[in-house]
């Protein structure tokens, strides 16, 4: 069963694990830590109540940035990502959000697909931003500026 609530900097112990587990550059706890106030919009999903997966988005004068994302790997390509995605969608439009805003790693593909599914539309590249020397990677900047529902 999967369940929706809002993330408090309280949950951190449970949601890091999930953090370091499904990112290829994990936040650093103080990264993520800082992410928590008034401009900040964040959820967890519990599967059969442990966590499963979060969101981190901020909320500023009705533009939603979807910062961060992710699912804990054993249970991904199961729709959990998908589900996840939605419930940001609706609460961030509960809370007035009218225009949505991400970036992802262009090699992100299986992401990439789920967001276009989603709604979003590429506006923009940033050459080379994630990464370090040769290994660098662009990032896909994408916005979805119409509720679809
Ligand atoms: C990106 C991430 C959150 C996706 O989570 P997930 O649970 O694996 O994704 P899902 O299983 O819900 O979605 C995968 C597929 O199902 C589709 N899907 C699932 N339910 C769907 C539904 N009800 N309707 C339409 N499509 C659906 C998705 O579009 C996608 O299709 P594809 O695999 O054929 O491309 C997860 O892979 C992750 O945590 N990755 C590491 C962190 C990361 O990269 N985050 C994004 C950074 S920008």
């Amino acid at each position: 069963m999967i369940e929706f609530c809002p993330l408090l900097a309280t949950d951190f112990e449970r949601i890091y694990p999930i953090e370091q587990a499904a990112h290829l550059e994990p936040w650093s706890p103080a990264n993520l830590l800082s992410c928590f106030g008034p401009r900040y919009l964040n959820g967890l999903m519990l599967h059969d109540g442990q966590p499963a997966g979060f969101y981190i988005s901020d909320l500023v004068a009705g533009d939603s940035s979807l910062m961060n994302i992710c699912v804990l790997p054993a249970l991904q390509g199961k729709g959990l990502g998908w589900a996840l995605l939605q419930e940001y969608l609706a609460r961030s439009k509960a809370n007035r959000a009218e225009a949505w805003f991400l970036e992802v790693r262009a090699s992100n593909h299986k992401a990439i697909r789920l967001y276009e599914r989603a709604g979003f539309a590429e506006y923009c590249r940033r050459d080379g931003y994630y990464g370090t020397g040769n290994a660098r990677e662009d990032a896909i900047l994408m916005s979805r500026l119409f509720d679809l529902d």
